[in-house]
């Protein structure tokens, strides 16, 4: 596929979303207007020995990102650039935290490149307020019983809450 068979209003957004985060939420919130349409690529990460599993996050992104028109989530478990080559999208998201996120971020986006160079890695920092939130402290934090609401939406509390008590 060439630079200019592919879709540049249609954009990737990849990830594990073990689980969704306001975090995904505000950063999928902000590019969705800016392309026509955003697909949520929750990957099935077996090696990241995901809490979830890859229904129920497809299940979680979809309700936490109910309100957004242009935005579809789908699962996917091969190859990101794959992926991206079947969907014909000609751009990759990802969320940029902190410095501390750049080398694996520019690693992924390099490798993403030399796969597939019709696609561009577009980059987008969330929120301040949810600057420090990943999904592994989210998962942490809710086994022990501590406060997630201001982290995740409802769905996913509740998600949480019924995965503790079993
Ligand atoms: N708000 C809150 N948290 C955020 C965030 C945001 N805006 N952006 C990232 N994070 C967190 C995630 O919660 C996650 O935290 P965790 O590690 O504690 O779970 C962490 O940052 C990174 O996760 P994520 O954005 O989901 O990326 P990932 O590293 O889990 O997934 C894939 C990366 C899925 C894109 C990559 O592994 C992939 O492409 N997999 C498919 C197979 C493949 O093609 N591999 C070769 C790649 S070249």
């Amino acid at each position: 596929m060439n630079k200019a068979s592919v879709n540049k209003r249609l954009a990737v957004y990849p990830g594990t979303f073990d689980p969704i985060t306001n975090g995904h939420a505000d950063l999928v919130s902000r590019a969705a207007p800016l392309f026509e349409r955003v697909v949520v690529a929750v990957a099935e990460s077996s090696g990241k020995g995901p809490g979830f599993s890859l229904d129920e996050r497809i299940t979680l992104a979809r309700l936490a990102l109910a309100d957004l028109p242009n935005v579809e989530v789908r699962g996917f478990n091969s190859l990101l650039a794959d992926f991206v080559t079947d969907m014909g999208a000609g751009v990759i998201i990802r969320g940029l935290r902190a410095v501390s996120d750049f080398e694996y971020e520019f690693q992924l986006a390099s490798m993403n490149r030399h796969l597939i160079p019709q696609a561009e890695t577009l980059f987008l920092t969330p929120a301040e307020q949810y600057s420090f939130i990943s999904s592994s402290l989210v998962r942490e934090i809710g086994r022990l019983g501590g406060d997630i609401s201001s982290f995740v939406h409802p769905a996913v509390q509740q998600a949480m809450r019924q995965r503790w008590r079993k």
